[in-house]
């Protein structure tokens, strides 16, 4: 079995975070993204994953290489983003001899049964099968009604608040057969979600298979703590044997503490946190629900709370960084700042000022 993982995309909110890394390789309970998709598509039985990327792809092939968990990796480039659709079309050719096959948005975590979703697709005999899930807020997806025999009858992508059909959205996971090729157009770019569903819909031939487990779109940064809690409340703690933390210092689990990170005396960190490698934290320090990248540093007293801190930025003395901020590699928080309230600090900025209101700082 083929899978085509989509990988290219530009990831709008979270792309301040870095300059020099994709989203497919933040790390989430200290791994890079794409693992957890790869590892899940080995165990599911995929022998070969074909990698559609474009934005930022030497970076991904640099890491994956030609083969990784015991499948073969293809990389298929583009020269420019060609959405959501475009990516399966322009992999026609290393896809045509396959009867179907799974195609997945590289952002999405879940632990979906890939052999599952597969046999359900056969016995249903459409052309395609969308996982579903269940969730609070549909309007962010793309939400479908079924009918008794699980056929799906409407797709709605991003409905308007009080106007999604169901709260089954689709979850970026979907089996297709190989003709479905020729419902996307060639040599443009193009969306499964508004011009391919839809009509497959109205034929009667696209199906949903709800699943029911972990699922997270890595979108927005509070999906992105979400799944990093996730993980790390299914991996349990981590801890690198040359991590140097304090006698009195204290790591609360889940917690994932990378290689050579150093904290100091009366630091506590976590719950729910991942300390990449080479991160230095200093004495005093409160870090929970956080994801830090490697080789960030942060000064001795200062807190950081549900905040994503990007590559070698580095964090002075008494700040407090919190509520679903972000701050880019290489930025510089001086002493005493406060950021709160889903701040974006682009990277290489320095901030001397505290900023208490939601605002990117570019
Ligand atoms: P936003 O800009 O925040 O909407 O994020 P996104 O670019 O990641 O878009 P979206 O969430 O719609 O993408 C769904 C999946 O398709 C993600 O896994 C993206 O990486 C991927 N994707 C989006 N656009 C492209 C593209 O032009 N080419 C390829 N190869 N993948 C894409």
């Amino acid at each position: 079995m083929k899978a085509l993982v989509l990988a290219g995309g530009f990831g709008t909110r979270l792309r301040p975070l870095s300059c020099t890394r994709p989203k497919m390789l933040f790390p989430v309970a200290n791994q890079p993204l794409i693992d957890w998709t790869f590892r899940r598509l080995s165990e599911g039985g995929v022998d070969t994953a074909i990698l559609a990327v474009n934005y930022m792809a030497e970076a991904i092939v640099r890491y994956l290489g030609p083969t990784k968990f015991d499948m073969g990796i293809i990389y298929s480039r583009e020269e420019r983003p060609l959405g959501t659709g475009g990516p399966i079309k322009r992999a026609g050719d290393l896809l045509k001899d396959e009867e179907i096959f799974l195609v997945l948005n590289g952002d999405v975590i879940s632990d979906i049964d890939y052999r599952r979703i597969v046999e359900f697709h056969r016995e249903r005999g459409g052309l395609a099968t969308i996982a579903l899930f269940r969730v609070p807020d549909p309007s962010r997806y793309g939400s479908v009604e079924l009918d008794a025999k699980e056929r799906i009858v409407r797709f709605v992508e991003k409905p308007e608040p009080g106007k999604a059909p169901s709260n089954l959205v689709n979850a970026g996971i979907y089996v297709l057969d190989r003709r479905v090729l020729d419902y996307i157009p060639s040599s443009r770019p193009a969306s499964t979600e508004k011009e391919v569903f839809p009509k497959l819909a109205e034929e009667r031939e696209l199906f949903g298979f709800e699943a029911r487990g972990l699922w997270v779109d890595i979108g927005i940064p509070e999906d992105y703590l979400i799944a990093n809690q996730l993980l790390l409340s299914k991996t349990g703690a981590q801890m690198a044997e040359d991590a140097k933390i304090d006698k009195d210092a204290r790591v609360l689990s889940p917690s994932a503490i990378g290689a050579s990170v150093e904290i100091g005396a009366d630091s506590v960190i976590g719950p729910h946190t991942s300390v990449s490698e080479h991160v230095r934290i200093g004495k005093g320090c409160r870090v929970e629900n956080s994801i830090i990248f490697p080789g960030v540093s942060i000064g001795d007293h200062s807190s950081i709370r549900n905040a994503i801190i990007g590559e070698n930025a580095s964090v002075e003395r008494w700040v407090k960084i919190e509520s679903g901020s972000l701050i880019g590699d290489y930025a510089v928080i001086a002493d005493s700042v406060t950021i709160t309230q889903g701040v974006t600090i682009c990277p290489s900025k320095r901030v001397e000022e505290s900023i208490l209101e939601p605002r990117q700082v570019m």
